[in-house]
């Protein structure tokens, strides 16, 4: 569905041309539907509408939301439905932790569909009280190592997680330690206000010690274990068990599948012989050191993480 919207006057400076929104300014914006808007025609159409042609099924739900209270920042909608959107109509089991008051698992429950089972986690003993059909509420820490635990006994594997707690690094590091191996192969941990890294009152600071940014830098590496050649960086579970790691702004979404030990093929006929490219002067000089030499100059300066010795 095409959505319109009625910019207040005051805020209004478009004089008079039709134009589309993409995730800009909509907060100042009222949202109708774009045929309600032309039926009523509220205003004539060249002078205050902006239509929205690119607003998914999540946003769109949360623009017209009358049931329980959303807090999302909006421009997680588009990240949830390029990761989510697969999902959807599936037999999936989902864990929100930070119910709030509960408006984020309705929204849940409408755009996966009657197949999936929602449960959310939330300090808060009154969040219990938001339960509904195929919506399941625990009380807990998601710091408590225990309660995390006991929860991974009750529940099936998780195919979403979404970590929207109380966003301090102890919460989301704790989460993550408990609660990635039970999210399932195919399944997406998704993370989210991250700006609390940088944020003092949650423990935050650029590259400090401690911020989730900071440990989940380490995720790369893992990632990319198989191309190690130093004992320190192993192949891990994480390593196997995930396909991609993707950083938005203030959000990091994991998409976990099993895979091996990465390896190339060449298909086609070449189109000329392979050749050394053309080197210069320097390059060469450095070529005839022995490769064993290089190597181990590299080794020593990998040890002191001093940049490496390029000869090309
Ligand atoms: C940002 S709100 C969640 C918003 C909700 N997901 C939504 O989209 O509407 C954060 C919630 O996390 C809860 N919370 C704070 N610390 C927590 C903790 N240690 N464990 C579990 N939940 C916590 C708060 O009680 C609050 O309800």
């Amino acid at each position: 569905m095409v959505f319109c919207s009625l910019l207040n006057q005051s805020t209004d400076s478009g004089g008079g041309e039709l134009s589309i929104l993409r995730g800009e300014n909509r907060e100042n914006h009222t949202w109708i539907s774009a045929n309600e808007y032309l039926k009523k025609k509220l205003v004539p159409f060249n002078k205050h509408a902006k239509i929205l042609i690119d607003m998914n099924d999540l946003e769109q739900y949360f623009r017209k939301n009358d049931k329980r209270l959303i807090d999302k920042w909006v421009h997680y909608f588009d990240i949830y439905d390029r990761h989510f959107s697969r999902f959807r109509g599936r037999e999936i089991t989902i864990l929100e932790i930070g119910v709030y008051q509960g408006g984020s698992l309705q929204m849940w429950k409408e755009y996966f569909g009657a197949k999936a089972k929602i449960y959310g986690i939330d300090i808060n003993p009154q969040c219990k009280m938001l339960e509904e059909e195929n919506i399941t509420i625990f009380t807990g820490s998601q710091s408590d190592r225990t309660f995390l635990r006991n929860l991974k006994q009750t529940l099936p594997k998780i195919d979403i997680l979404i970590d929207d707690g109380g966003h301090t690094m102890q919460q989301q590091i704790v989460s993550f330690e408990e609660l990635f191996s039970h999210v399932s192969d195919g399944g997406v941990y998704l993370c989210e206000d991250l700006h609390t890294s940088y944020w003092l009152k949650d423990g935050g600071g650029h590259k400090r010690a401690g911020t989730f940014i900071e440990y989940s830098k380490n995720f790369i590496d893992a990632l990319n274990a198989h191309h190690s050649e130093q004992k320190r960086l192993q192949v891990s579970d994480f390593t196997s068990s995930v396909d991609s790691i993707h950083y938005y702004d203030s959000m990091l979404v994991i998409e976990k599948k099993k895979r091996g030990k990465p390896y190339t093929e060449k298909t086609g006929s070449p189109s000329f012989p392979d050749v050394q490219p053309h080197r210069s002067r320097i390059s060469r000089a450095a070529y005839k050191l022995s490769r064993n030499g290089i190597k181990i100059i590299n080794q020593v300066l990998r040890f002191f993480r001093i940049r490496s010795f390029i000869w090309k």
